[in-house]
């Protein structure tokens, strides 16, 4: 197979592209794509200092690794979720490429700095880990960035992630979270903007991005992801694909285009009855956040 763009020997195949491409093209088309997501859906503008939560995981680095090479004024996040050798490994990556590239990494440790773990938060607070663990990134990334005073935080969520959930969201009829699925939250009662640059790339595409660019990260799942549901919807859309390529990508802009805009009354209203939390001045339903609740409970 050949490159798409100068007939070069391929080193990947996109199907739902329909294209193979050589190495420094397959690496520019990730670089458009991406620029393609921001312009598209307004997600960063000239100016806007930008904060991307750095995993150690693929998506997250080449993210990072884009963001960069598009000239946007980016630092990097890691957040230590005290998940024992994981996290370990998975902060080493984020340093690693922070060290090699000369690039700045804010670093946040939940153990250290707010005093548990996700395992021991889990556990005391009865919640599923991944449950306490997105609660926990949620809260601490949007903190990191007002105190950084960054305008953006961007995460490494990608087409698979991305088509995942709604996938799960739709299987339950969630309304209240189809109205809010999109690749662009505003800011707004004390968040920042938040957006994911990566909903035009697969995650196939995000590792082979990193292994041409020989950047090392974090290969191991989170093992206390393990039964998730999420991994379930994966492999079945997976299976879909397989079959015909390109489903994920019609599934998920599909949605964007002609289903999240039924279901934004019911998430506007949902917005418009949250009150600050008597904690921390987070928007909630009830007098004090789950995150906050979260910390006191894990904290005994
Ligand atoms: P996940 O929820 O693990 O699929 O991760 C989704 C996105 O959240 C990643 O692509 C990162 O941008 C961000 N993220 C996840 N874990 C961390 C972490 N420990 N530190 C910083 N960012 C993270
Ligand atoms: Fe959060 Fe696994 S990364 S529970
Ligand atoms: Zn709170």
């Amino acid at each position: 197979m050949k490159c798409r763009r100068c007939r070069a020997p391929a080193v990947i195949e996109i199907r739902r592209h329909n294209a193979g491409f050589c190495r420094d093209c397959f690496l520019r088309h990730s670089r458009e794509q991406v620029r393609k997501a921001i312009d598209d859906f307004d997600m960063i503008r000239p100016g806007d200092r930008v904060l991307v939560a750095v995993s150690g995981g693929k998506d997250s680095l080449a993210l990072w690794d884009i963001l960069r090479d598009l000239d946007v004024d980016v630092d990097g996040l890691y957040l230590g979720l005290g998940i024992g050798e994981y996290s370990d490994d998975s902060g080493r990556c984020a340093r690693a490429y922070a060290d090699e590239h000369g690039a700045k990494l804010v670093e946040l440790d939940l153990p250290a700095d707010v005093g548990f773990d996700i395992p021991t938060g889990a556990r005391v607070a009865r919640r599923a880990p991944c449950s306490a663990c997105g609660l926990s990134k949620r809260h601490l990334f949007n903190q990191a960035a007002v105190d950084g005073g960054y305008d953006v935080v961007a995460t490494g969520h990608n087409l698979d992630d991305e088509a995942a959930v709604l996938f799960g969201n739709v299987l339950r009829w969630s309304t209240e979270y189809l109205g809010r699925q999109l690749p662009v939250l505003p800011a707004g009662n004390g968040f920042v903007r938040k957006v994911k640059p990566l909903v035009r790339l697969g995650e196939r595409e995000t590792a082979a991005y990193c292994v041409l660019k020989g950047i090392d990260y974090q290969v191991e799942e989170c093992p206390m992801a393990a039964g998730n549901r999420h991994l379930g919807y994966k492999a079945a859309l997976n299976a879909i694909e397989d079959q015909s390529p390109g489903s994920k990508h019609a599934f998920y802009f599909g949605f964007l285009d002609k289903a999240s805009p039924l279901f934004t009354p019911e998430a506007v209203a949902e917005q418009e009855q949250l009150q600050a939390c008597a904690r921390c001045g987070t928007p909630t339903t009830g007098e004090v956040c789950a995150f906050c609740r979260l910390v006191e409970r894990a904290r005994g």
